[in-house]
């Protein structure tokens, strides 16, 4: 065995000794909710196309039509190959829906994490975020160099005693939030950060990956909200990443996050894909569709401020697993999360789709 293996053998060891070894199952998505796994028939609680848009008949058709015109591939970084026409039409529709003079694509919301936070916070600045905010959210803090600030769970309070503590200390500061968090399935409270960031000289960035095309009156527009994060590939069946933010962030964004610079831009069937999803979502129904499947199935037991009537997602305690296992003789899947405060998570996600396909 090499010591590369042997390396990986122990981590893996490690891993299983406390439970946070991962694999992939092999699973093949049917129509609607239902999956097909290991021979058995599923229905889905772990998939973020709430609204079912990947499935979507007119988004298929943007897909299938734009690899006609364009093919398969977008060859290259934008830099490198030229602005495709697809995606100035999609940064239009994202800088109109949220209200800002621009918008920009990227590979994934991922990577629009770590590209944007670095190219805006370096050594010297300063960067609070939530304790339960994305991973990559802390992926891109961490490659920032600044100075990381964790603060507790949606506690404006201990937000602003970081900031009044050490905000004079750092030349910037960036305060970086989820709008729905991924974990809980709660809201942020933005206007109160917004207070805060006003108060403190300080960035008020927001990643909206769960609340695009699910929070009906689109919180994330706000004025106070400097850097509008989110992705395409959740309620929108797509995939890739986008932030929204003024002309001249967005400009410096074109020529500073390394994930856009130095990475093969979004192909043109995601980039339709996500131009028809947007059409679609300009429709209170489907959001209205969401909600129902999440009261169903979602409700037994929110967590303390989860809104599950509003977000398509709720978190269950962890006790409340078994419950999960089996409705109606069906076993469920469902997926278990590690989240920063050491509580592991069973996490039903609900869709639009299980009213239809799973009663
Ligand atoms: C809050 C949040 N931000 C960003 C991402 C990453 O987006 P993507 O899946 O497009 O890379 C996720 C994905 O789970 C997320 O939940």
């Amino acid at each position: 065995m090499t010591s590369l293996d042997a390396f990986a053998e122990r981590k893996l060891a490690q891993l299983a000794d406390a439970n946070l070894r991962r694999s992939l199952a092999t699973t093949e998505r049917q129509s609607d909710a239902i999956v097909m796994r290991d021979g058995r028939r599923l229905v889905s609680f772990s998939c973020n196309d709430y609204l079912g848009l990947s499935q979507h008949q007119n988004v298929k058709a943007a897909a299938i039509a734009a690899i006609e015109t364009y093919g398969t591939g977008a060859g290259a970084s934008r830099l490198v190959t030229g602005n495709h026409p697809l995606l100035v039409a999609l940064e239009a529709r994202l800088a109109s829906l949220k209200h800002t003079a621009a918008a920009r694509a990227f590979g994934s919301g991922y990577l629009t994490n770590l590209g944007v936070i670095p190219a805006l916070a370096g050594e010297g600045d300063l960067i609070l975020v939530d304790e339960l905010a994305h991973a990559c959210i802390f992926g891109g803090a961490r490659l920032s160099s600044a100075t990381l600030r964790i603060f507790r769970h949606n506690d404006t309070g201990h937000a602003d005693a970081i900031l009044k503590a050490e905000r004079g200390r750092h030349r910037h500061a960036l305060l970086v939030t989820d709008t729905v968090f991924s974990m809980d399935g709660d809201r942020a409270p933005i206007a109160a950060l917004a207070e805060i960031c006003a108060a403190h000289d300080t960035w008020l960035m927001t990643d909206d990956a769960h609340g695009l095309g699910i929070i009906d009156k689109d919180a994330d527009t706000d004025d106070a909200v400097l850097l509008h994060m989110g992705t395409l590939s959740k309620a929108l069946g797509s995939y890739g990443g986008y932030l929204c933010a003024s002309r001249s962030v967005i400009d410096l964004l074109t020529s500073r996050a390394r994930t856009l610079v130095y990475s093969t831009a979004l192909p043109p069937a995601s980039t339709a894909a996500a131009i028809a999803a947007l059409d679609i979502i300009a429709a209170p129904a489907l959001r209205a569709a969401a909600r129902q499947g999440t009261r169903v199935y979602a409700a037994p037991r929110p967590a303390r401020g989860a809104e599950p009537d509003r977000a398509a997602r709720a978190r269950l305690r962890r006790g409340d697993a078994s419950s999960l296992e089996s409705v109606g003789g069906r076993r469920l899947s469902r997926r278990r999360h590690p989240a920063a405060d050491g509580a592991g998570r069973v996490r039903p996600t609900a869709l639009c789709l299980l009213s239809r396909s799973s009663r």
